[in-house]
């Protein structure tokens, strides 16, 4: 079949390609995730300019194209970046602001009573936010963790637009040089699937980690 054999012929282009598709999507990731993590600690903040912050980021992150975010990032601030730390600042900025909105979801459906029950046993604020809330957060919103992992993995695609030699960049590449738009981009389909699919498995098998040791 032409795909496969496409997929063959340029295998070198196609795994570089991959390969610069999944480092940027792990770095967007952490970054994402650490600043996931301020976001809803400042919005769950009992200072009213803390959570204002926040949800102003949040609000803003979420509602302008990801695509004008890149561009402004790599074509319009002052400082100059390369290509790949353009990407990551602009996905994990992005992500940053949905992660936050998940995670708050999270330590918010935790029943009350466990916070109470903590305090009376004598757990300070921070510990009862560390030991109890924080765990059974992150075991309920796992799935929409998952979730928005996908979407970052897809999402990186977008840094072709500034030149980034991402998968989906080579792909392109290789509809020109082949004169096959249908094997070359499709391709890019398989192995950007292979890798959400992968990714769709490790959070599947994490869940049952976590679910295995105490059901409710
Ligand atoms: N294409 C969307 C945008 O332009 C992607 C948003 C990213 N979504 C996400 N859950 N991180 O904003």
């Amino acid at each position: 079949m032409a795909v496969f054999e496409t997929l063959w012929e340029y295998k070198e282009m196609y795994l570089q390609g991959a390969g610069v598709t999944l480092l940027l999507t792990l770095c967007s990731i952490l970054f994402g995730v650490i600043l996931g993590f301020g976001l809803v600690f400042m919005r769950l903040s009992e200072v009213k300019s803390l959570r204002w912050l926040a949800t102003a980021y949040i609000e803003v992150f979420r509602g302008t194209p990801l695509l004008v975010q890149l561009l402004i990032i790599y074509f319009a601030l002052p400082i100059q970046v390369d290509k790949f730390t353009a990407g990551v600042i602009a996905v994990g900025l992005n992500s940053a602001a949905y992660l936050a909105e998940i995670f708050r979801a999270g330590i918010q459906g935790v029943d009350k009573g466990q916070v109470e029950a903590a305090r009376s046993l004598g757990m300070t604020q921070k510990q009862t936010m560390r030991f109890i809330v924080i765990p059974q957060a992150l075991r309920s919103v796992l799935p929409a963790i998952g979730n928005e992992f996908i979407v970052i993995i897809k999402e990186t695609s977008i840094v072709m637009v500034i030149g980034l030699a991402d998968l989906m960049y080579n792909a392109d590449l290789i509809r020109t040089k082949t004169y096959q738009p249908f094997p070359s981009l499709v391709g890019a389909a398989i192995v950007y699937f292979i890798m959400t699919f992968s990714m769709s498995k490790l959070i599947g098998r994490l869940e049952r980690k976590l679910n295995t040791n105490d059901k409710n």
